[in-house]
């Protein structure tokens, strides 16, 4: 199985592309960096900084050279100074969209049941993002809107943004599909305007949950391709996440939709599933980026998170050394050894 990575040839594609376009090679990411106490199903715990964090973490590693990679983002006074600091690390990252706010950083505490099911409480709010955070990524190649806390950009700011930016929009539903009780636990929910929402994508993904909730169905070849055609009908491109078994990809192709079923390698030990829909939409945007292909970016990203699942600490991982070596394993237990041998 391989990891593809972008080589000399492909990034004078995005030269070409981004000169073409006369656009700016920005990939802008909306949403919010979380700090997170995730509670595992064998009982350990892990404290960290998450949320888009994951994205930027993967973007700035894996992204084409040549991109800027802008997070657009509120972040809690309580906690500033450690994610500007982490923030630091990343390299290509400019941070003319992130503004410290005067309340208490979002703090997400996650109990894993098993691997594929949790609880999620929600403490702290540094609520949505300004029209001047956005003026700053308007010209973005591609605009990434990862719905973390569910309100990282309002849907006015939202369709403010669809009608000046000239980019794709790719928006991952997530937490728009959660509402908060008072004590901040979360609990699945139908936005009544969540086709307002989707309807500012250009390519869309979702989880199987998060699918079966807007749908009404089970995600299976017809339902997708029937929810694509018939209610996104802005939307060119549809991703359905299935957790180990990879995800559902549909394409419109003028008046067809085009369904394909990509499988995820199987992986000998699932340590951490936390932030693997966001790898996935991070590794999707840096190879689409390169190779112009949904369905190509739709594969590596499903390695790309598979990978996630077996590894203790994601950014302790030195992602970009890791694809330039070319290395071709995804299961947890041969990436951890290419994590030593960096
Ligand atoms: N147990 C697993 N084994 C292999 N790959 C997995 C597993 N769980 C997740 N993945 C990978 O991660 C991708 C996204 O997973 P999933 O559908 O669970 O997204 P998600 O629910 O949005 O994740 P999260 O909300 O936890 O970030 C999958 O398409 C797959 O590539
Ligand atoms: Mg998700």
């Amino acid at each position: 199985m391989t990891i593809a990575v972008a080589s000399r040839s492909d990034e004078s594609v995005i030269d070409n592309m981004a000169n073409r376009n006369g656009r700016n090679r920005k990939i802008a990411v909306i949403g919010t960096i979380n700090r997170d106490t995730v509670t595992r199903a064998d009982g350990s715990r892990h404290e960290g900084y998450g949320g888009i964090l994951y994205n930027l973490a993967a973007l700035s590693a894996l992204s084409p050279s040549g991109i800027t990679v802008c997070p657009v983002t509120n972040v809690g006074r309580d906690c500033s100074q450690q994610i500007l600091n982490r923030l630091a690390q990343f390299a290509r990252l400019e941070l003319q969209g992130v503004r410290t706010v005067a309340k208490p950083n979002n703090h997400c505490i996650l109990r894993y049941r098993d691997a594929a099911n949790k609880t999620e409480v929600l403490k702290g709010w540094v609520g949505g993002v300004s029209r001047g955070q956005l003026q700053t990524v308007v010209d973005a190649k591609l605009i990434l809107i990862n719905f973390i806390s569910g309100a990282d950009i309002s849907r006015r700011n939202l369709c403010w943004l669809r009608g000046r930016c000239e980019g794709n929009i790719y928006m991952d539903f997530h937490s728009r599909t959660l509402g908060r009780h008072r004590d901040g636990s979360r609990f699945l929910r139908r936005p009544v305007d969540w086709k307002e929402y989707l309807d500012c994508a250009d390519i869309a993904q979702m989880n199987e949950l998060e699918f079966e909730l807007l749908s009404g169905h089970k995600a299976d070849e017809i339902s997708c391709t029937d929810f694509l055609k018939r209610k996104l009908d802005r939307t060119r491109c549809l991703i359905v996440t299935r957790g180990s078994l990879g995800c559902f990809i549909m394409q419109r192709l003028g008046a067809t939709i085009r369904f394909r079923s990509i499988p995820a390698p199987r992986v000998a030990q699932v340590t951490d599933t936390t932030g693997c829909g966001d790898i996935f939409s991070a590794g999707f945007i840096a190879n689409y980026l390169t190779t112009g292909s949904e369905v190509v970016a739709a594969s590596y990203a499903t390695k790309l998170a598979s990978w996630r699942v077996g590894l203790n600490d994601f950014f302790e991982v030195d992602l970009a050394a890791f694809s330039k070596k070319g290395r071709t394993e995804t299961s947890g237990d041969n990436l951890r050894n290419s994590k030593r041998n960096i």
